[in-house]
């Protein structure tokens, strides 16, 4: 990798292009058709080494239509996962891009019929599912990558790159920033607020990848307690939605979550995420070393960019405080086409999930852990079953 830097406020990074071996095309399938799986699909039709061979939805019709938008030819379409993973002996991957609650029934059919997965994020509904998941992972030895795309940015990995080089030195407080003043999201349906389907809301949500951003900078400890609130004032309240008063009474899931979490390591984590509230956001995410500080600029996390630069605090010469800024990397914020194509190139390299489960087990269980805790009205320990 050769590196240039510019008189911009960006630095900008050169990627090698690799030579794609086009001889034999990675077999496809895409479960869920919905809004999300459009960022998967456009990936695909990129990649000349890739053939999205069979696609399935539940909502009849929903598949063949999402195939002829996007002029996939000779697709087969099926009304379920299950029907799919039937018929289709040759498939190496899928794409599990279906509403929460199906998140973890569909990966483990298709774990264990013997295909890669890509499963979007958050991992599942409950850490009970997500243990399931990593069980029929396990049996089946194939890939399962969960779906966090901020993963791929250059300028989320400076994060982990920093606190990696000892720069903050021993690591013991974490806190989350960010959030949404109004950001509930229902621009297509209620997938994402009801109950059966969304099963948690933000904490879910763009929660899991704050959780995310924090966690993997630090080599995700091991959480051990949590006390957690949640609430849903605005998810429930039908003024809320000026055109769909009707979504309050479906609303079903959380709009806001904060807690208080003990990691392994004593570190502690000071976690706030919302889809909707009277504040523009909850601050900036900061990483507290005994050698230094990180200000990493609030986010909306998901696409996986920060608009300001992150800022390094810390004292020189004994005592002169001083603070300086990293120069943002120009990454030309093609994460989706990176976390498609990372799933695609271990498929053909017989290569490690890029976000594994055995890390995203610890943010699944932190957000479960938030919502007992928040209905118990008290702190409690996370238990994680072994797999
Ligand atoms: N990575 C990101 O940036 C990002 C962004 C948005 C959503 N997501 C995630 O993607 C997932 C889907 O979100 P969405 O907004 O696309 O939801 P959606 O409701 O628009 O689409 C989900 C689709 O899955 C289908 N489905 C459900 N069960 C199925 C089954 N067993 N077999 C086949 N099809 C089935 C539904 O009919 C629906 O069409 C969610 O888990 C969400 O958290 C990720």
């Amino acid at each position: 990798m050769a590196k240039e830097t510019g008189l911009d406020a960006f630095e900008k990074v050169f990627e090698e292009e690799k030579v794609v071996d086009t001889s034999k095309k990675v077999k496809i399938g895409i479960i869920g058709t919905g809004w999300i799986a459009e960022s998967h699909i456009v990936q695909y039709l990129k990649m000349e080494d890739v053939e999205v061979v069979a696609m399935a939805d539940i909502v009849p019709g929903k598949a063949a239509k999402f195939a002829e938008k996007y002029g996939v030819e000779n697709c087969r379409i099926y009304n379920s996962d299950e029907e799919l993973l039937a018929a289709e002996k040759d498939l190496d991957g899928v794409s599990i891009c279906t509403y929460n609650s199906q998140h973890a029934p569909c990966a483990i059919r298709a774990l264990d019929a013997g295909v890669n997965v890509m499963l979007e994020k958050p991992f599942t509904g409950t850490l009970e599912e997500a243990i399931e998941t990593m069980k029929a992972e396990k049996r089946s030895g194939k890939i399962l990558t969960i779906g966090f795309q901020p993963r791929m940015s250059a300028n989320m990995q400076m994060i982990k790159k920093i606190v990696e080089s000892g720069e903050l030195g021993k690591i013991y407080y974490l806190q989350a920033g960010g959030g949404r003043r109004r950001g509930i999201p229902t621009p297509f349906g209620t997938t994402f607020i009801e109950k059966e389907t969304g099963v948690i809301g933000a904490v879910g949500d763009i929660g899991a990848y704050s959780l995310d951003m924090l966690l993997n900078a630090v080599g995700y400890p091991k959480p051990l307690t949590v006390s957690g609130y949640t609430s849903a004032f605005f998810g429930t309240n039908p003024g809320y939605y000026p055109t769909h008063p009707e979504y309050a009474e479906k609303f079903g899931v959380d709009d806001f979550a904060a807690a208080f979490v003990r990691l392994e390591n004593d570190i502690i984590l000071d976690f706030r995420i919302s889809w909707a509230m009277n504040m523009d956001t909850s601050g900036d995410a900061l990483i507290l070393g005994t050698e230094g500080g990180l200000k990493i600029p609030s986010t909306n996390c998901w696409n996986g960019s920060f608009d300001k630069p992150l800022t390094v605090y810390k004292t020189v010469g004994g005592d002169r405080e001083v603070e300086y800024t990293i120069p943002m990397i120009k990454d030309d914020g093609d994460f989706f086409y990176k976390k498609i194509r990372s799933f695609v190139d271990a498929i053909k390299e017989g290569g490690k999930a890029t976000v594994p489960s055995s890390e995203i087990i610890y943010n699944q269980a932190i957000i479960n852990g938030i919502i007992t805790s928040a209905e118990l009205g008290k702190e409690i320990e996370i238990e994680i079953p072994e797999v």
